[in-house]
C-alpha cells in the first residue's frame, strides 16, 4: 500500500513512523514533511493546504490511503475532495470540521447536547459584545471564532482588557474574518486536559490519555505555545473515567441527531475541577504533542486501525496499548513562541542512545547538515517502566543534542 500523509511536524512524523511498522505499508509519501522523515519516508513539496495540488498527486501516484495531519485542510473540505475522487482518506468532512473550524458551532452543539461547557454569548457586531460584558464576571473570556493558529483566545482580567480585545477584533481586525463572530465565555478554573478519540460512524473510542505541557517555562510559567513536552499515560479516577464517557455518549447522540457522519480524530480539550470535566473546545485531529508519545505506546497495527475507522467498523478491542510510560521534551528555538531564528546546525543526534526515539518537528536537511527550521525543533521521546524511568532517559539525551540557542523544559513529567 502506498500511504499519504500531509503535515510538517513531529505529529505526522510519529504517524509516518508507526504507520511504517506495518507489514501493508510499502512507501510512505509526507508533504511537506521535515527533516525527520525524510529519513524513511519520500518528502513531497506541496503544501498541507494546497488541497488541489494533494489531490493531484495523490490520483498520479495512485496513493492507496491518505492521513490528515494538522486541521487547514481538514477545514478546507480536503475529505470530501479525496472522496469524491475514490480516494481512501482519514479525517472528518468539511462539514465535521467546522467543530475546530468555529467555536460558535461547537458551543450551539454542546449546549444543545447538554454537555458541561462554560456558558457563553456569541456576537458578529462590536457594540452587542461590549453591551453584553456586564453579563459576566471577570476574568472572562473572549475567543475569535474561527482558525487563528492557538492565538485567538484572549482572556480579559477586567471590563477595559475585554473591551480592548473585542477592538482588536472586531474593529483592528487581527484575526481577519477569522474573527468576524466572537465567542464570549465565562473563565473556568480547574485542570486542562484533552481526551483524543478515533471516531468511527460517529461512535467514539478513547485513545489513552497524555499530559500536555503548553507554558514556555518550567512550573507552567510564561506565554503559551503548541505544547511543548507530553507524557502518557495519566491516571484518571474512577469518577473522572465515567464523567469522560457520558460526555462521550452525549456527543455521539449529538452526532446522530444532527445527521453527521463524524469519522476521523476528535480532540476534546477539557478543564476539569473536582473529576467534573466542561469541555473547552473540539479539535478535529490529532494533537500535536500528545501523538508523539501516544504512537510509541500504541501497540496495535495503525494502519489497519485508521482504516477500519474510515470504513466504520472500528471496535474498542482493536485499539491496545503497551503498559510502558512515554516522555517528550521539546527542544525549542530559543525565543519561542515569540521572535527565533531558523537555520542552526542540529549536532549529537548520533550520540543518543539507539532506543530513544527523536521526532522532528521543525527541521530541514540542507547539504547533508540538520538545520532548525521551526519554533519547536525536536522531539525527544523515551520509553520506560515509569515515568521516572521514561522521564530521565529522555532528559540524559536531550544533554547530548545542540544546536546555537536551544532550550527545553526541565520539569517535564515531575509534577
Ligand atoms: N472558558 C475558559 N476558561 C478558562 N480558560 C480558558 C477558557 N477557554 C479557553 N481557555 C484557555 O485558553 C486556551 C485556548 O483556548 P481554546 O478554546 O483551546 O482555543 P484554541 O486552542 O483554538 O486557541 C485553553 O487551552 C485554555 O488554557
Ligand atoms: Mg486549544
Amino acid at each position: 500500500m502506498k500511504v499519504l500523509v500531509i503535515g510538517n511536524g513531529g505529529r505526522e512524523h510519529a504517524l509516518a513512523w508507526k504507520l511504517n511498522e506495518s507489514p501493508s505499508v510499502d512507501k510512505i509519501y509526507v508533504a511537506k514533511g521535515n527533516g525527520g522523515t525524510s529519513s524513511f519516508c519520500e518528502n513531497v513539496d506541496i503544501d498541507p493546504s494546497d488541497i488541489e495540488g494533494l489531490v493531484e498527486f495523490a490520483l498520479k501516484e495512485e496513493i492507496d490511503f491518505t492521513v490528515v495531519g494538522p486541521e487547514d485542510p481538514l477545514c478546507g473540505g480536503i475529505v470530501d475532495v479525496f472522496r469524491d475522487k475514490g480516494l481512501k482518506i482519514f479525517g472528518p468532512n468539511k462539514e465535521c470540521a467546522q467543530f475546530e473550524k468555529s467555536k460558535e458551532f461547537t458551543k450551539i452543539f454542546l449546549e444543545k447536547y447538554n454537555i458541561p461547557t462554560a456558558r457563553y454569548l456569541s456576537f458578529t457586531d462590536y457594540e452587542k459584545a461590549v453591551d453584553s460584558l456586564d453579563e459576566f464576571s471577570y476574568p472572562l473570556v473572549v475567543k475569535a471564532d474561527g482558525l487563528c493558529l492557538g492565538k485567538g483566545v484572549i482572556i480579559s482580567q477586567n471590563r477595559d482588557e475585554a473591551v480592548e480585545a473585542l477592538n482588536q477584533i472586531f474593529n483592528e481586525r487581527v484575526f481577519g474574518q477569522e474573527g468576524d463572530k466572537v465567542v464570549i465565555e465565562e473563565f473556568l478554573t480547574g485542570e486542562e486536559a484533552s481526551l483524543l478519540c478515533l471516531v468511527s460512524n460517529n461512535k467514539l473510542y478513547p485513545l489513552e490519555r497524555a499530559k500536555d505541557h503548553k507554558q514556555i517555562f518550567d512550573g507552567d510559567k510564561g506565554p503559551n505555545t503548541g505544547g511543548v513536552g507530553t507524557y502518557s499515560p495519566v491516571k484518571a479516577t474512577d469518577k473522572l473515567v465515567k464523567s469522560l464517557r457520558e460526555v462521550c455518549d452525549k456527543i455521539e447522540e449529538g452526532l446522530d441527531k444532527e445527521g453527521l457522519n463524524y469519522s476521523g480524530i476528535l480532540f476534546i480539550g477539557f478543564m476539569i475541577e473536582d473529576d467534573e470535566p466542561k469541555v473547552l473546545e473540539f479539535n478535529v485531529r490529532f494533537g500535536d504533542p500528545e501523538t508523539e508519545v501516544l504512537m510509541p505506546r500504541l501497540d496495535c497495527d495503525l494502519f489497519l486501525l485508521l482504516n477500519k475507522t474510515v470504513d466504520g467498523d472500528l471496535k474498542a478491542e482493536d485499539i491496545k496499548w503497551k503498559d510502558d510510560y512515554c516522555l517528550t521534551v521539546i527542544m525549542c528555538s530559543g525565543g519561542y513562541p515569540g521572535s527565533y531564528e531558523k537555520g542552526k546546525v542540529i549536532t549529537g543526534l548520533d550520540d543518543t542512545d539507539k532506543d530513544l526515539i527523536i521526532f522532528h518537528n521543525g527541521t530541514k536537511l540542507r547539504d547533508g547538515d540538520l538545520l532548525t527550521n521551526g519554533g519547536r525543533v525536536l522531539s525527544i521521546t523515551a520509553m520506560g517502566d515509569d515515568l521516572q524511568e521514561a522521564r530521565e532517559k529522555a532528559y540524559e539525551n536531550a544533554a547530548k543534542i545542540h544546536f546555537d540557542g536551544a532550550y527545553y523544559r526541565k520539569d517535564i513529567g515531575t509534577k
